[in-house]
């Protein structure tokens, strides 16, 4: 006999916190199947096999048993908490008012999951009043770099880095590098209570590649991974720095500019931020903006969103670099930039802290911080040229 009921046994269980999927299958009729499960688990990598144990008596998982032996893993990000409860308490329809697309062996893949993996049954062992069902794996993608649901003690919430690095879309000349800079970000961040991340330039765009500190911005997904257009007024640090090209790419991305006052005015800023050693940005509100209009355009990879986020940063030229800093004034302190060198005195990185996202700080505490951020930037590029020889 134990001495614990089944109360007991759930309670101590839901101390140990899980990542969340929805596990499809397609209905012969083409309906989708669905049902929501904390019990994945990756199994083994020769031959490449993931299980899950549904309940003998959950009417989804006799549905899904019954369609066939295929079945499709949608790990959820911290977006989707909506479909993870529709799914665990419709009886039938599980799937329907949310997207997905047919995956290569015709499961169920949901729009926003943040990875998919496609199985077929390999096998199904008895596990008391569980199935332990192995899958073999057919395919499997990261779909979106969000951030994972996590599911703990009945409620659900989500996974806050205190550290964190894009695993996709970076050159792979600069991964190496990106493991010095990381201790960097993760130092300063400490010292200055802020999120500290890393930026690096990927064909148009600038690409967030790493962040410490608090990345999650009011419950939004982490910046890492986010793509912005490398324009004015933001990545000055790498047209500052990043050579005569880089200078020509940015400025060449200013348009409707008929007598060339906007591309004069930022060769000065330019020369400002060379001057300098770093960029930086005053104002909540054209900051805001630029973090509201990235996040859709991220979302939504459309043209539409893309170019409203170029007209939202071209609103905000102003908001940059178009200032000294005094001493005895105070500002709305959004963010600065410093630039990173490679062993070859390439600027591969930039590096950038975050201010407060409302209210002022002093200048005297602005130049504080702006200097704590190239210091630190200059330790990780002596760093990286001392590792010359090792990346
Ligand atoms: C976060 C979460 C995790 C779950 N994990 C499992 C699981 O691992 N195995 C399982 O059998 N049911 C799990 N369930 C319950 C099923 O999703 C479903 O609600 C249950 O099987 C209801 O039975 P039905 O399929 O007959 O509707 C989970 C539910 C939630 C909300």
């Amino acid at each position: 006999m134990n001495d614990f009921d089944s109360n007991e046994f759930r309670r101590v269980m839901g101390a140990f916190p899980t990542g969340v999927v929805v596990v499809t299958a397609t209905h012969g009729d083409g309906a989708g199947l669905a049902m929501t499960v904390g019990s994945f688990v990756s199994v083994s990598l020769d031959p490449p096999l993931v299980g899950f144990l549904p309940t003998k008596t959950s009417s989804s998982w006799a549905a899904i048993r019954a369609s066939g032996t295929k079945f499709g893993i949608n790990v959820l990000g911290n977006t989707q908490e909506d479909i993870c409860r529709a799914v665990a308490r419709r009886k039938t329809d599980k799937l329907d008012g949310f997207g997905w697309t047919t995956s290569p062996l015709g499961n169920p893949r949901l729009d926003d999951a943040i990875a998919f993996i496609d199985c077929d049954t390999e096998s199904i062992y008895d596990g008391g009043d569980h199935d332990i069902v192995i899958g073999r794996v057919h395919s499997l993608e990261t779909v979106k770099n969000n951030l994972p649901l996590l599911f703990f003690r009945g409620g659900y919430g989500s996974f806050r880095p205190s550290s964190m690095a894009v695993g996709v879309g970076i050159p792979a000349a600069r991964l190496a590098g990106l493991d010095i800079v990381r201790p960097y970000l993760e130092r300063l961040s400490g010292s200055l209570s802020t999120e500290v991340m890393a930026m690096c330039r990927v064909d148009e765009d600038l690409v967030t590649v790493a962040s410490a500190g608090n990345s999650i911005r009011g419950g939004r997904s982490s910046r890492v991974g986010r793509h912005v257009p490398f324009m004015p007024p933001i990545g000055g640090v790498f047209a500052a720095f990043g050579g005569p090209d880089e200078e020509k790419a940015w400025l060449s991305s200013i348009h409707d500019d008929p007598d060339g006052s906007a591309i004069h005015s930022f060769e000065q800023v330019v020369e400002r931020v060379r001057e300098t050693g770093y960029a930086f940005g005053i104002g909540h509100e054209a900051g805001a903006a630029i973090e509201l209009a990235s996040d859709s355009a991220n979302k939504a990879h459309t043209s539409e969103e893309r170019r409203h986020l170029m007209s939202t940063i071209n609103a905000a030229s102003h908001t940059f670099n178009n200032t000294d800093v005094r001493r005895g004034e105070d500002y709305e302190f959004h963010s600065a930039t410093a630039p990173i060198f490679d062993k070859d005195g390439d600027c591969v990185f930039s590096m950038t802290v975050w201010g407060p996202s409302s209210g002022t700080m002093s200048g005297a505490d602005v130049l504080a911080t702006i200097d704590k951020l190239t210091r630190g930037a200059e330790a990780c590029s002596a760093e990286l040229k001392r590792a010359k020889g090792r990346l």
